[in-house]
């Protein structure tokens, strides 16, 4: 059919019919996923990362193969996983004084004061954040201005692979958006909610929605 396209994934040549994702493209000859993928193309797990050329251009970039589309003449590889050489420890738990709080993420990330400012967690972010912003801001001690722009990364680590400094920015923004969390006020209707099945109103029943449902009223009128 002249509308298939051919690319190459991690090595095999593939002919394929648009439109596919990388992701669906890998699989295309019957090959079955056992890496590189977590939430099945839902683009919020990070796992499908991956390099890729496209036909005609030097350049290479980092991608989610679940969010890209295949196209004639791309050449793919994706990204193993890799196991942190230095675990980054900390107690979110233990963190209850938010005028310590830029001090506590300092302590578990110095590495955040070294930012050479080259911009290749920018350039390597599927999401299109602006990491290298939020490492700034997490140095400098903006914790809600760090944890906002970190709100949509999905721990894919392409900004940890090209941080030559070893900051590991998404580790990073990931336990400021956890202290910035745990140190604020939790939405009130999950408090409410609590507080009603602390007092057995409102139990959990997953024996049938319209039961539950009418418990759940009379417990209210109760
Ligand atoms: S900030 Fe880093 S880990 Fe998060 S999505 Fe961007 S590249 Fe991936
Ligand atoms: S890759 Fe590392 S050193 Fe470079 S701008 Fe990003 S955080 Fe800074
Ligand atoms: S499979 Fe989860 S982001 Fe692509």
């Amino acid at each position: 059919m002249s509308d298939r396209i051919r690319l190459s994934i991690d090595g095999r040549e593939l002919t394929v019919e648009p439109p596919l994702s990388l992701l669906q493209a890998a699989t295309a000859d019957g090959t079955p996923l056992t890496s590189n993928v977590g939430c099945m193309g839902q683009g919020v797990c990070g796992a499908c990362r991956c390099l890729v050329r496209r036909e005609g251009e030097r350049e290479v970039s980092t991608v989610l193969a679940c969010e890209t589309s295949a196209e004639n003449g791309m050449q793919v590889s994706f990204i193993d996983y890799f196991t942190p050489h230095r675990p980054h420890v900390y107690d979110i738990a233990g963190i209850t004084d938010s005028w310590r709080i830029a001090d506590a993420v300092r302590d578990v990330f110095p590495e955040a004061d070294h930012c050479r400012h080259c911009g290749g967690c920018d350039r390597a972010c599927p999401k299109g954040l602006e990491v290298q912003r939020g490492v700034a801001l997490a140095a400098a001690g903006n914790l809600a201005g760090a944890a906002d722009i970190f709100d949509q990364c999905v721990m894919c680590n392409l900004c940890t692979l090209a941080c030559p400094e070893h900051i590991w920015p998404n580790h990073l923004g990931l336990m400021v958006r956890r202290a910035v969390t745990a140190l604020g006020l939790r939405p009130s209707d999950l408090i409410a909610r609590l507080a009603e099945i602390e007092r057995g109103q409102q139990p959990i029943d997953f024996s049938g929605r319209d039961d539950h449902d009418a418990a759940a009223g009379a417990a209210r009128k109760g």
